[in-house]
Formats: structure tokens, C-alpha cells, sequence
């Protein structure tokens, strides 16, 4: 299954019964390289329940990236390293050279953001074949001298965190990993529960965290198909992780995190249609600000895509446009003042 192909729904077992998670827990937006990007963060965190977001990955190669490099990506730098809404960004490291990861995590904590994060858990083949991402899984050694060399290239008061999956081929050294992550001296562990062979196929491993939360002193992080309250109910019970951060599932239901914050309501309350249509206005909006034309439309069915798992209105804009490419046709298409309808 494709990244950008919803899962089908998740299992509909009764979601484990668990005390309300304390008021420090905390609610992440995962980093989505073409997909969750600013425009996306931008819209996403308007909405609401979102206490920080992650960047897509920035990669670094064998050069010192120039200032622009960052803030194209990572435009909140811009404007003190939030969203518009507020809510922090951390831009994302992705590399495997500790001096030059730490050369650049030095420059981008000069740019103003609230912390550095660290990928090793992509696992696109270009991205691998160059020792990045996913690869490092296999190396927990080399993990942890780039987490300490960019932990000791960032001031002290910045946290840098980082993100894994539980290996490369299978979980044997996810252990390794995890402490080498932790005696790096990173500040925060997300553990995407799967492997870069499971790729984004469900199920996640949620049950494979508590292991790790017990080797680590840092806080853990549980990410990996978190659709509904539900799921976020049992990925809390199973993991025993209260902090989750949440992907795909924010993308096809903006008001996720609302409805995990909101907790008891049974069912939740979905963010209702004629909320989200003005916010996918203001994503094609900065899209066009953005993106190339060529893409614009492409982007906007996109998140369409998955708005159709939550919003039936979804699927019915998500038809009318499937077959237009030219982003103004779309628009008109789209919020032509007949359509969708809405309650
Ligand atoms: C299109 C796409 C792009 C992604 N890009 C990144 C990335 O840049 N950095 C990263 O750490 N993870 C990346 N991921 C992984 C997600 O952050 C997340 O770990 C994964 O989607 C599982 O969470 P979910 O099931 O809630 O979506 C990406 C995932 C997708 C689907």
C-alpha cells in the first residue's frame, strides 16, 4: 500500500479502557515529506489540538546548508519558528555524517526554532543508499556519535529529539538504537512502531514500545496508524506512552486531535465540513504561494484523498475534481457557491 493510500479501517477491537492521560501529554504532528508540509502545518494547527509539529526531513549531504535552505523548507523559522496558530516547528535533520549534521543543526539553531530533530527512520532508497534515514538502524553506534555530535553543536537550551522506526529488516536492534539515542543525549524519543520493511503497512507495533520506554530515561513517543480516538485509545494502553504524534490520521480528519483531547465523547465530534472548506481555501492559497502551478492541483486532491476516509462531502469534491489540473478550474470547481452542499 502506498503512503498516500488511507488504510482501510482500522480493527474495530474495543479500545483498551486507560485512565485519562495527564495534562502533559502531548499531542505532535508528524513530519510528511510531500505531504504535511508548511502549507498543510499552516491549516493543520489553525484547526486546533496540535502542541508541536515536526518538519518534513531536510537532508544533508556533505555541505554546510545556506540559511535559505532552511527557511524554504522550514518557513516558520521566518516568523519565530511557529505557525501562524502559534505552535512551535521543529525542522528535521536527516543525515549520516556526525561533523556535518552537526555543523548544520548548529546553523539551524541559529535560525530561531524551539529545537532540532533528528530522522532515522526514512525509508525511501535514495535516502538509504546514502546511509541516511533507515539505514542508521543498522548502526546504532554511528546513531549515536550524530546524536552527540549535534546534541553538543545545539545550545544547551534547545532540546533535540529524534524519531526511529524499530529497525531495518526486523526489530533486533531496536534496544541498541533507542539507548544510543538516549546516551546521545537526545531529549525525546518518537518510535514509528514498524521497521523500514514494514514500510507503512498496518498494523503498527505499538506493543514493541514499553520495551523501549524501559531502557530509555527519556520521554517516548508512540506514532503509527492513529486514525481514530479509538486507535489513539489503544495505542496509549499499548504502549503506555500518553505523548503520540499523529500522521496520516491528522491529514484525513483535521479534528483528530481535538477529538483525542476531548477524549470521552462517544462519538466524538467531527470538525464539521463547513469548517474544513474554508481551511482547504486557505491551503490552496498558500499552495499557489508556494508550489509550482504544475502541482497545485495535484496537492489539493491530495489532501482530498484522505479527507474522503472522514468527510462523504470529501469524496464528492474529491470526483468532481479528479480529472481537472489546472488549479484555477479547480478552484472555481471547488468552491462554486453550490458546491459541495453543505448541511
Ligand atoms: C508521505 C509521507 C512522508 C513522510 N515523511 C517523513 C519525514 O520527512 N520524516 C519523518 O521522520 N517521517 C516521515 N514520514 C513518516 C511519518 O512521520 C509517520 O512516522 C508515519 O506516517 C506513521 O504515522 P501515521 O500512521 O500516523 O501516518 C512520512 C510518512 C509519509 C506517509
Amino acid at each position: 500500500m502506498s503512503p498516500a493510500s488511507p488504510s482501510p479501517e482500522p480493527s474495530s477491537s474495543p479500545a483498551a479502557a486507560v485512565s485519562s492521560p495527564s495534562p502533559s501529554a502531548l499531542l505532535l504532528l508528524a513530519p510528511m515529506e510531500g505531504l504535511l508540509d508548511h502549507p498543510l502545518r499552516e491549516v493543520l494547527t489553525a484547526i486546533g489540538g496540535v502542541d508541536r509539529c515536526v518538519s518534513e526531513f531536510i537532508r544533508i549531504t556533505d555541505q554546510l546548508l545556506p540559511e535559505r535552505v532552511f527557511t524554504r523548507i522550514v518557513p516558520e523559522l521566518l516568523q519565530g519558528g511557529r505557525t501562524r496558530a502559534g505552535v512551535p516547528v521543529r525542522p528535521q535533520l536527516l543525515g549520516s555524517d556526525p561533523s556535518c549534521m552537526a555543523e548544520n543543526a548548529a546553523r539551524v539553531a541559529t535560525l530561531g526554532p524551539e529545537g532540532v530533530d533528528l530522522n532515522f527512520g526514512c525509508p525511501a532508497k535514495v535516502v538509504n543508499r546514502h546511509g541516511g534515514g533507515a539505514s542508521l538502524l543498522r548502526e546504532p553506534e554511528l546513531l549515536h556519535r550524530v546524536v552527540a555530535a549535534v546534541r553538543r553543536a545545539v545550545p544547551a537550551h534547545l532540546p533535540v529529539t529524534a524519531k526511529m522506526r524499530l529497525g531495518y529488516d526486523d526489530d533486533a536492534l531496536a534496544d541498541d538504537c533507542a539507548r544510543a539515542i538516549d546516551e546521545g543525549g537526545a531529549n525525546e524519543l518518537v518510535v514509528h512502531a514498524r521497521t523500514k520493511a514494514q514500510g507503512y503497512r498496518p498494523p503498527a507495533h505499538w506493543e514493541r514500545i514499553p520495551s523501549l520506554r524501559a531502557i530509555v530515561r527519556i520521554p517516548v513517543i508512540a506514532n503509527g496508524e492513529i486514525w481514530t480516538v479509538a486507535d489513539a485509545r489503544r495505542c496509549r494502553a499499548e504502549s503506555g506512552c500518553e505523548s503520540l504524534m499523529l500522521g496520516r490520521g491528522m491529514v484525513a480528519d483535521p479534528g483528530l486531535a481535538l477529538q483525542i483531547r476531548q477524549g470521552s465523547g462517544d462519538p466524538p465530534d467531527l470538525v464539521p465540513w463547513r469548517r474544513v472548506l474554508p481551511q482547504i481555501a486557505l491551503y490552496l492559497a498558500l499552495v499557489t504561494q508556494r508550489v509550482e502551478r504544475k502541482h497545485r492541483a495535484g496537492r489539493i486532491k491530495q489532501w482530498l484523498h484522505y479527507l474522503r476516509r472522514r468527510y462523504p462531502e470529501a469524496q464528492q469534491a474529491y470526483d468532481a475534481v479528479r480529472t481537472i489540473n489546472d488549479p484555477v478550474a479547480l478552484a472555481a470547481r471547488l468552491f462554486a457557491p453550490t458546491f459541495p452542499e453543505t448541511p
